[in-house]
């Protein structure tokens, strides 16, 4: 949005739009799901400005405009927002064999160390942030490596773009491997002088990102408490309650806390624009903590199934006498997929596994709106109003020969919205948007680059 006349002829786009006015897990569907069968979107200047069905809209639009025009198959929605990911773990995706810890040790870490050279990092941010428009996913809160250079290079490309992402240099002062590790000072003058360098600068965010308890240490999760209250409007995003061995392990280094959330809680990490990665296991005080504190979740289910953590029970965590902000995320290299559509199809299967139906519409909100709540952004991004930042996915809802025969059957919306979460992936993604401008085009097969 920055850089561009101020007074541009619109960008405008036609096709069945589904988006969200409010929350449905709270406020039910009927008031906060808006499906228009034939509507136009019209941006201009990075937002969106004109948006309702097409007949409304043609009458107030100049003439001669050019609308592309997706069709009765396509599926317009806000871009996707994955609310956790780690972009350095990309070329370590699907990593054979182990649970957190060993993953870490044998996996991640070695994989992480390559991020001290910023072209390294550079390479691999531009393949992560391809992949992300690659599947409609426009913004996202990403855990970069302890070095700070791989914050630039994924700041540097991300403004490319024009997306709107918040992330942050990971701080880890123990339990690492030497290299991988800075002190409770270098940590917090890296991350102040990032801030200082990324935070607001157009849409990039600085998120405050103390990778989990383990690898901190007192001083050092005072420090992040330090850099939270010194810049309020930051993010802060970390790990907590994933894996039983994680907790118990926490439970050891921390035995003057009353369990691992209060870890957090004690160096006023818990607080608005928090967010808390995965959060399987939190008691029922810990989520009146979260409520309270207005911290968010990031659910992760393709994670959590593959390194064999855990199944997260998102109807518990939404309860109405004290509902904790969620949202989802792929936890790429852990997660095994960036489309969100693979990610709300494992979130089904993890409520399934709770006794719960989620359903297509919900995880369609969970996507788009509700990371957004979940981050604080829901009057910027997450849905689709005039104002709201024009950051766009075009699904095609007839993909893959196998969903073109199973739309024959379907009876309704919500039945076919819900076969496109079962069996969609990044083919179904036709088009992306970012503030206003195709940045992916399934037609070209490329991203098309500033
Ligand atoms: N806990 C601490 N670090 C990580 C990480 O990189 N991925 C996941 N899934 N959990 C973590
Ligand atoms: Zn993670």
């Amino acid at each position: 949005m920055r850089n561009r006349p101020t007074n541009e002829r619109p960008t405008v786009i036609r096709g069945p739009v589904l988006t969200f006015t409010g929350n449905p897990f709270t406020d039910g569907l009927e008031h906060t799901a808006v499906y228009e069968r034939d509507a136009i979107v019209a941006m201009a200047n990075g937002r969106i400005t004109e948006f309702g069905p097409a007949q409304h809209v043609l009458s107030r639009l100049p003439a001669d405009i050019e609308i592309r025009n997706y069709g009765k198959d396509s599926l317009i929605s806000a871009g996707f927002i994955d609310s956790h990911v780690h972009f350095p773990q990309t070329p370590m995706i699907a990593a054979y064999g182990e649970q957190l810890l060993d993953w870490l040790a044998n996996y991640t870490f070695p994989t992480e160390l390559k991020y001290s050279d910023k072209d390294f990092a550079r390479s691999v941010a531009r393949v992560f942030l391809q992949e992300n428009l690659r599947n409609g996913i426009t913004s996202a809160c990403v855990y970069c490596t302890v070095y700070p250079q791989s914050v630039d290079a994924l700041f540097e490309e991300a403004e490319k773009l024009g997306m709107r992402l918040a992330a942050g240099k990971v701080l880890m002062d123990r339990n690492a491997p030497p290299a991988l590790l800075d002190t409770p000072k270098s940590g917090y003058d890296d991350s102040k002088a990032l801030i200082a360098r990324w935070h607001n600068r157009g849409r990039l965010l600085y998120a405050v990102t103390p990778r989990f308890a383990p690898t901190s240490s007192h001083e050092q999760l005072e420090a992040a408490g330090a850099l939270c209250r010194e810049h309020p409007d930051c993010y802060m995003q970390t790990h907590v309650s994933e894996n039983k061995n994680e907790i118990a392990w926490v439970e050891e280094l921390f035995p003057e806390r009353n369990g691992y959330l209060d870890v957090y809680d004690r160096y006023a990490l818990c607080r608005p624009r928090a967010i808390f990665g995965h959060c399987i296991y939190l008691t029922e005080e810990e989520l009146q903590v979260m409520h309270r504190t207005g911290s968010a979740i990031a659910h992760c289910p393709t994670s959590n199934f593959f390194l064999g953590s855990g199944t997260f029970d998102i109807s518990r965590a939404l309860r109405q006498d004290r509902p904790v902000r969620t949202g989802i995320g792929t936890d790429l290299g852990a997660g095994t997929s960036f489309s969100m559509l693979t990610t709300m199809n494992a979130a089904y299967k993890a409520a399934q596994l709770n006794g719960y139906s989620l359903s297509a519409r919900h995880a369609h909100y969970l996507a788009t709106r509700g990371t957004a709540h979940a981050m604080y952004l829901e009057d910027k991004i997450g849905s689709i109003a005039p104002g709201m930042e024009a950051d766009i996915v075009v699904l095609d809802m007839k993909s893959t020969p196998l969903i073109k025969y199973r739309m024959q059957f379907v009876e309704d919306f919500e039945e076919a919205l819900f076969v496109q979460t079962m069996l969609g992936d990044d083919r179904a993604v036709q088009a992306t948007y970012v503030a206003g401008e195709l940045k992916y085009s399934r037609n070209t097969a490329e991203v098309i680059s500033t």
